[in-house]
Formats: structure tokens, C-alpha cells, sequence
């Protein structure tokens, strides 16, 4: 309950920060889903009707756009390479710890809504094999605990963040 009145009352002042101007709708929806992680059906609404602009054209600009997401997904993306290079190095087994350390699978998203676990085909840093990309950054694999220090370190900057939204 606590959670939804937080959200509720950072997405006013989201909408606020921007003077309810509606030119200025793809940067408040970016902000929204920078967030929430997506664009919630409940946040779509509100932005239409305190933009005073049609819901329509607000999921137009939500749908259209790739970065755009309407459906919960993590705040950050966390990449295993599963490219031969890594995989000859030991890319399925991270990709197995980091599946069952996270308590997730590939294409989804963590309970906490922090992480999205994804595989990608060779990044070019095949040197590094094996490798993870979290959050943009590469992490070679060959120590957890480097991978797990990362995740962590991600952890807590999106609590932070969540904690205290960005102001202008
Ligand atoms: S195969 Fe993983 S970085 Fe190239």
C-alpha cells in the first residue's frame, strides 16, 4: 500500500516538474518508466488525463516507440554471452548460477523487479570470456564474485534511486 502511494505521488510529481505540458510527454513517460521499470496502465491514464491529451494518443507514443515497455520488466538488464567463445569458457554454468542465485529465468525478470536475465550472442570481448553485460557494463565471469559484487553494487544505486527520485 505504502508502495503504491510513493509511486503514485513520484509519478505526480514527475507530471508536475514538467508543468502538465504536453510537448514534453515522451520525456515524462521516459521518466515514468526510468521509475517503474514500464509503463503501467494506471501511470498511461494519468498522464492523459493530466496532459489533458487523449489516452489514445499517450499509448500511441508508449507503443510506438521501442524503449518503451508496457509490461513489468527489470531496471536493469543483465546479459550473458552465450556466444561460442564464452561458452567454450564457461557461459552456461554462469548462466546457471546466476539463474538459480536470482531465482529467474532467461527472459525474465527478478521478483524485485531489479534485474532482467538475458543471453546475447558474442559482444566482442571475447577475450574477457566469459562475460556478462550488466547493466552496459562488461564483467568478465571467470569470478563470480566480480559478477556478484556487480549485481549488488546495481542493487543497491536502483534502491537508491528508487529511494530518492531525481530532482531538477
Ligand atoms: S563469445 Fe562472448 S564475447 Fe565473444
Amino acid at each position: 500500500m505504502q508502495d503504491t502511494l510513493l509511486e503514485k505521488h513520484s509519478v505526480e510529481e514527475i507530471l508536475a516538474r514538467h508543468m502538465y505540458e504536453d510537448f514534453e510527454i515522451i520525456e515524462i513517460l521516459q521518466e515514468i518508466q526510468r521509475m517503474e521499470g514500464y509503463l503501467s496502465e494506471k501511470n498511461l491514464v494519468l498522464t492523459s488525463k493530466r496532459l489533458r491529451i487523449p489516452l489514445s494518443r499517450v499509448y500511441g507514443i508508449a507503443t510506438f516507440y521501442k524503449n518503451f515497455t508496457l509490461v513489468p520488466r527489470g531496471k536493469y538488464t543483465l546479459q550473458v554471452c552465450t556466444g561460442a567463445g564464452c561458452l567454450a569458457k564457461g557461459g552456461m554454468k554462469i548462466l546457471d548460477r546466476l539463474r538459480n542465485t536470482l531465482q529467474v529465468k532467461v527472459g525474465g525478470t527478478t521478483s524485485d523487479r531489479m534485474f532482467n536475465l538475458e543471453t546475447v550472442r558474442c559482444v566482442g570481448c571475447c577475450g574477457r570470456a566469459p562475460v556478462v553485460v550488466a547493466a552496459g557494463k562488461i564483467v568478465s565471469g571467470v569470478d563470480f564474485g566480480e559478477i556478484l559484487e556487480a549485481i549488488e553494487n546495481l542493487r543497491k544505486r536502483g534502491r537508491d534511486e528508487i529511494a530518492q527520485p531525481a530532482r531538477s
